[in-house]
């Protein structure tokens, strides 16, 4: 009787959902292939078809998608991810890799009151119901999301290419800013990367009023801004109120100039006016999520790419590589 032996050959497929198709088309050139074909279109009643277009079967596919961003809002974004996901592991692909260049709902990270849901935690669980095998986010508002999800959940960071994008811009003796205490680790490792220019660091006494949703006080500065530039480093601008108070307070503290980078532009609200109007000379972010064109047409603004950063990380998984590597040993956990 003879053995039944097939030597596979390891094909991967990069499928993109509707938040933020321009990144996906990046990723794929950089890939140097297409984006694979599928349905996804709202019925009338607002459900969702979803229908990848070319088998899938023993492959390793990659789903993009950003939770929000352009005209397709959070909880939309996230029902289309999981859509694609369940079409791919239902077409039996070996493995389902959801990129989420945006991670929604990540701030809601633990119970920080009574009966409050956790957010972050549900969406890995149904990410994972759905036939995700691994996830992919970038600069995490808190990096123990990861622990949310029963697999791989590879967080990579921007961190190298927005300094790279601010540099120029920067003076010897440099005040990295956290603008609030969850950022004062990713503040410490900017100030180490800068340490070439003197760079040191400062922290914001930010306070959100009680039974309030996107107010933010800005108390105080901790550190020594004063005749000082100072770059304010956040994981993400939703509403703006946290980086435009952080900048106007450092403004008022005696800075000489304020520049901020962030990974992630939520823009929500009125975040363009209050950004526009705040002391913030230059602010760059990523492509996380897709920007409007009255959102790029703000003065102020820089967008770099992570398609790059995405495509390393597709060609380290599908080649079972090390994503460690693409960051030169920087902690991008
Ligand atoms: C907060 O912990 C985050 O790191 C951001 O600073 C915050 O979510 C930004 O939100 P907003 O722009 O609405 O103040």
């Amino acid at each position: 009787m003879s053995e039944l032996i097939h030597t596979p050959v390891r094909k991967a497929q990069i499928f993109s959902g509707n938040a933020n198709p321009e990144l996906a088309q990046l990723v794929a050139q950089e890939l140097d292939t297409e984006l694979s074909p599928r349905i996804l279109e709202p019925f009338s009643d607002g459900e969702i078809k979803c229908q990848l277009l070319d088998t899938v079967r023993g492959n390793y596919v990659f789903i993009i998608q950003s939770h929000g961003g352009g005209q397709v809002d959070v909880n939309t974004a996230i029902a289309e991810h999981q859509l694609l996901c369940d079409a791919a592991a239902g077409g039996s692909a070996a493995k389902v890799i959801a990129i989420a260049p945006y991670f929604g709902y990540s701030r809601q990270d633990r119970k920080a009151a009574g009966r409050e849901s956790v957010g972050a935690k549900l969406l890995c669980t149904t990410l994972k119901a759905a036939g995700a095998t691994g996830i992919v986010g970038i600069d995490l508002h808190s990096t123990q999301t990861q622990e949310f999800f029963d697999g791989p959940f590879d967080n990579l960071t921007a961190a190298p290419i927005l300094r790279q994008a601010i540099m120029p811009e920067l003076e010897e003796g440099v005040v990295v800013v956290s603008p609030d205490a969850g950022r004062n680790k990713a503040a410490a490792r900017h100030r180490k990367e800068l340490s070439g220019l003197g760079a040191s660091v400062a922290y914001i006494d930010k306070s959100r009023p009680t039974d309030t949703i996107n107010q933010v006080e800005a108390l105080d500065v901790v550190g020594d801004v004063e005749g000082r530039q100072c770059l304010i480093v956040d994981d993400m601008i939703d509403t703006a109120g946290t980086i435009s108070a952080a900048a106007n307070l450092l403004a008022a503290r005696g800075a000489t100039d304020v520049l901020t980078m962030a990974t992630h532009p939520v823009l929500s609200g009125n975040a363009i006016s209050k950004l526009t109007s705040s002391a913030i000379r230059q602010l760059v972010v990523t492509d996380t999520l897709a920007l409007s064109p009255d959102q790029l047409a703000m003065d102020n603004i820089r967008v770099v790419s992570v398609a790059k950063i995405i495509a390393g990380a597709i060609d380290e998984i599908f080649r079972d590589g090390s994503i460690s590597k693409l960051f030169n040993g920087e902690d991008h956990s």
